[in-house]
């Protein structure tokens, strides 16, 4: 444990590293054929389950990133922020939009809604975690990494506040831990 409002370890290290190898393998498959792979992360909780996916595909990539936010403290708030937008021009791309987590599903539809008008040649989703009783809206997720209940997570580039991104495993988070670690901080 490094943070003391860690309060279990949800999936581990190395849960994390066989379920993207076997991600990496679907992909790998599926796109074959494909003439452009464009890997298009949203930063920034998404920085280390793209670059463990990245690896684990066995196919010429090309790699990109948006910088969006919802989240506020615990709660996701609906309203999708773009602070940075991709370089490549995605159109006659295979784009696969990769993602830490899905919640309401809000930023996954509203980045999907907005990069299938700038013509992709085809656009799937890769997320690492799926928190299925929060959603929202409706999308859908062609690679998931694992499905986890409704409890506030950290850890493989999730924060709280930007506070546990480092963590090579998902943990949950104790909220009364985390309000005296505030206080002290
Ligand atoms: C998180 C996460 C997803 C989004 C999911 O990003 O990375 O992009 O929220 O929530 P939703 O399904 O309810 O829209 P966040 O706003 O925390 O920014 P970050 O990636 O910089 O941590």
């Amino acid at each position: 444990m490094i943070y003391p409002f860690e309060k279990e370890v949800l999936v581990k290290q190395e849960d994390i590293e066989s379920r993207i190898k076997v991600l990496g393998e679907w992909i790998t498959n599926d796109y074959s054929g494909s003439e452009g792979i464009l890997l298009l992360a949203l930063l920034r909780g998404s920085f280390m389950f793209l670059s463990d996916l990245a690896k684990s595909i066995k196919l010429p990539v090309t790699v990109d990133f948006m910088s969006v936010s919802s989240y506020a403290g615990y709660e996701t708030g609906g309203i999708v922020r773009i602070h940075a937008e991709h370089k490549t021009n995605i159109e006659g791309w295979d784009v696969i939009l990769i993602d830490d987590i899905v919640d309401t599903g809000f930023t996954l539809e509203s980045i999907i809604e907005l990069l299938s008008t700038r013509k992709p040649k085809s656009l799937r989703t890769c997320v690492l975690l799926d928190k299925k009783s929060r959603r929202e809206a409706n999308v859908v997720m062609d690679y998931v990494g694992f499905t986890i209940p409704d409890e506030f997570v950290i850890g493989y580039g999730l924060d709280v506040d930007e506070h546990g991104r480092n963590l090579p495993y998902i943990a949950s988070v104790d909220k009364e831990k985390y309000a005296e670690f505030l206080k002290k901080s």
